[in-house]
């Protein structure tokens, strides 16, 4: 196959084409500086350290974090979200009066956030409660606020959902979990990059998000951002916060465990993980091939701003739904309102299974979709698509109008 016909709608899995610049980072570090950062002292291992260190700095300047100490790199935002969600849960235990951590979530989330919420629960870990969205495919804060227990621990919502694209009152939700010290973790997969995000505006305590999909590095990156309220290692075992609960000020304690440990490239004398972020939550050699490719993907942006790129995939999505919101053939889920959407679009095809939609976009026309539940299974639930799901077309920076124009007349022609 060659790869420059194909008209790739994908990017809500992964960005494609990289920034300009991503490939060539990639293979000049690989060829020149790929030493084991901090490990050994010498030159290039310091190198290495400081390409991360200067990553770390760009990534907490974009989300407006205050100390660059607390990005942590990970694999993508599964690996994030993970060290995020079982960190914070790894250490709670029934409260005294017998009542299990309480955690609250979405019917938006990826597997990445229910399949390991639903595994604690089902071994007697956690209460959760799922909140539901709107037939538009938005979830009320107000629904989080009424199902918030003096056990709540931990708020975990996505910040744009994979299926539709929405995107959730963060803002919001996040004002909700700080008046009720809760602890908010916010999964930016389908927003870094794609919309402007502030940790501090938004009250976010723990921000997972990939490298991969709209900062335009390579597959094997991501981060986890962890906010003030998680205290430093060396303090957590000891720490307690206070905060307000419907009224009254309750003490809880809110440490991160380390979900994975190992070698960080420091003090090897030490038996346990070192006490300072981000090497306490980075155990085990870098991805600093990929992070030197992440870079050049923050070159980009930094570069052209969010901002137009956003106005780029919005003017594609609402052209996709001017076309087909109307159009018996097709069914659209979620919003008809592109403003409220990042670069995604759901619908089916009357007559036609997703998979097979996507099937002939992808050998008849060249065009690269994605059919099914998306990793979301909920999410098609509430919208009565499982489990066949839908066809998800997600636009990215780089689309042009003609391989629009090819999308939508490839569509014409399938539903007939
Ligand atoms: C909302 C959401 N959360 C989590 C993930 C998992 O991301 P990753 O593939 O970076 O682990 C995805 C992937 O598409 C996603 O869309």
């Amino acid at each position: 196959m060659d790869k420059t016909t194909v008209i790739y709608f994908d990017n809500a899995a992964t960005s494609f084409p990289k920034a300009p610049g991503v490939a060539g980072a990639i293979t000049t570090f690989l060829a020149e500086s790929a030493a084991n950062p901090g490990r050994s002292g010498h030159r290039m291992a310091v190198a290495a350290e400081r390409m991360l260190d200067d990553v770390r700095l760009r990534l907490t300047r974009l989300f407006d974090g205050d100390d660059h100490h607390r990005m942590v790199f990970a694999m993508n935002t599964t690996d994030a979200l993970n060290m995020a969600i079982k960190g914070v849960l790894g250490d709670e235990r029934p409260s005294a009066g017998g009542r299990l951590p309480h955690v609250i979530t979405t019917v938006l989330e990826h597997n990445s956030v229910s399949r390991q919420l639903e595994a604690m629960r089902e071994d007697g870990q956690i209460e959760l409660t799922r909140v539901t969205c709107d037939d538009e495919g938005f979830v009320d804060p107000g629904d989080i606020k009424r199902a918030i227990t003096p056990a709540t621990k931990l708020i975990v919502m996505t910040h744009a959902s994979n299926v539709l694209g929405t995107i959730q009152d963060a803002a919001a939700v996040g004002r909700i979990a700080r008046e009720h010290g809760v602890l908010f973790c916010l999964d930016a997969a389908q927003t870094a990059g794609a919309i402007p995000i502030s940790i501090t505006e938004l009250n976010v305590d723990l921000l997972a998000f990939p490298g991969h999909k709209s900062l335009l590095g390579p597959t094997g990156t991501g981060g986890l951002y962890v906010g003030s309220r998680c205290p430093e290692p060396a303090e957590a075992v000891a720490a307690t916060i206070e905060v307000g609960h419907q009224d009254k000020m309750i003490t809880r304690k809110s440490r991160l465990r380390a979900w994975r440990e190992g070698g960080t490239g420091g003090d090897s004398s030490t038996t346990r993980q070192p006490t300072l972020y981000p090497y306490y939550l980075e155990g085990g050699t870098p991805n600093t091939v990929g992070i030197a490719g992440l870079a050049a993907g923050l070159d980009y942006i930094e570069k052209h701003g969010i901002a137009g790129t956003l106005a780029h995939e919005q003017a594609m999505v609402k052209t996709i739904i001017d076309r087909i919101a109307d159009d018996k053939r097709f069914t659209l889920y979620g919003t008809r309102d592109a403003s409220r959407r990042v670069g995604a679009v759901a619908f089916n095809i009357a007559g036609y299974e997703p998979s097979d939609v996507g099937s002939i976009l992808d050998t008849s026309f060249d065009i690269a979709a994605r059919p099914g539940l998306h990793c979301s299974p909920y999410c098609h639930k509430r919208f009565g698509t499982h489990p066949s799901g839908a066809l998800r077309v997600s636009p990215g920076p780089f689309n042009t109008a003609e391989e629009l124009d090819a999308l939508l007349d490839a569509l014409n022609q399938i539903a007939g």
